[in-house]
């Protein structure tokens, strides 16, 4: 059993949602969760947001993290944020390749890996996001569509970066549609990416590294997903925006560490 020495990601994923006021206002409500051992508490908020929910968590066990970031040190790039202005608000943690991005803002597997090597050569950990479509599924390539994402993803990483990400593992037909991946389907897939780490990286980094699920996680589910021998923590979308709906998925994570 390698599940127990993995570290458990519980990340929220705020989305384009709240306000500065009402940004704070959850960050109070979710600044009482206790730091457990192996398991790290995560909001990634707007970049509007990142100053005011630092602020907010100064003294709490929770990290903050933003939705995205570019892959170069600063230049023209007129709409985009660099590592060292994340770094510089005390941001830890970076969501890349969110199928939104993928699906809305052309984001492909190369700019994935670019984004994913700036993000750790910066010192942020990468949640690195990857996941089939519903007709992907439906035509039977859901293994081949994520041995691809994980491969170009990881592309020229050493192992030692490839340990220090967290692959977040995001059915697109389960992301804010109510429809979740059974555990089976969710386990099966983290699995599936653990393979293919080991594939291309050895045994060790596959056991190390944290894999995440996310698509319609939820207070309900949580425990139930979150049991599956591969997958090691979640991101969470909708149910992440209601303080008692995370920190009860918060809970189960805890509960069944
Ligand atoms: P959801 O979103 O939990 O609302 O399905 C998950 C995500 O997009 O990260």
């Amino acid at each position: 059993m390698k599940k127990q020495s993995r570290k458990v990601v519980i990340a929220g994923n705020w989305k384009m949602n709240k306000t500065r006021p009402e940004a704070a206002e959850l960050a109070k409500q979710l600044a009482d969760v206790a730091k457990a051992p192996n398991v790290e508490v995560v909001v990634c908020v707007p970049f509007t947001n990142l100053e005011t929910v630092v602020n907010e968590f100064s003294l709490a066990a929770v990290k903050v993290g933003a939705q995205n970031v570019h892959f170069a040190k600063s230049g023209a790039f007129t709409g985009e944020i660099s590592t060292d202005m994340l770094c510089e608000l005390g941001v830890q943690y970076v969501i890349i390749g969110h199928s939104e991005r993928r699906q809305y803002f052309g984001e492909t597997d190369a700019t994935v890996n670019s984004r994913t090597k700036a993000a750790l050569d910066a010192g942020l950990t990468p949640l690195m996001c990857i996941g089939e479509l519903l007709e992907e599924r439906e035509a039977g390539i859901t293994e081949e569509v994520l041995a691809r994402q994980t491969k170009l993803a990881f592309a020229g990483f050493t192992a030692e970066e490839v340990c220090k990400t967290v692959i977040a593992y995001e059915p697109v037909w389960a992301i804010g549609t109510g429809k979740t991946a059974t555990a089976a389907q969710a386990g099966e897939a983290c699995g599936f990416i653990r393979g293919v780490v080991a594939k291309l990286y050895g045994a060790d980094v596959a056991d190390a590294v944290t894999i995440q699920y996310g698509g319609s996680m939820n207070a309900q589910n949580a425990a139930e997903l979150l049991a599956q021998e591969d997958v090691d923590g979640g991101l969470i979308g909708g149910a992440s925006l209601v303080a008692e709906d995370f920190k009860a998925i918060i809970k189960a994570a805890v509960d069944g560490n």
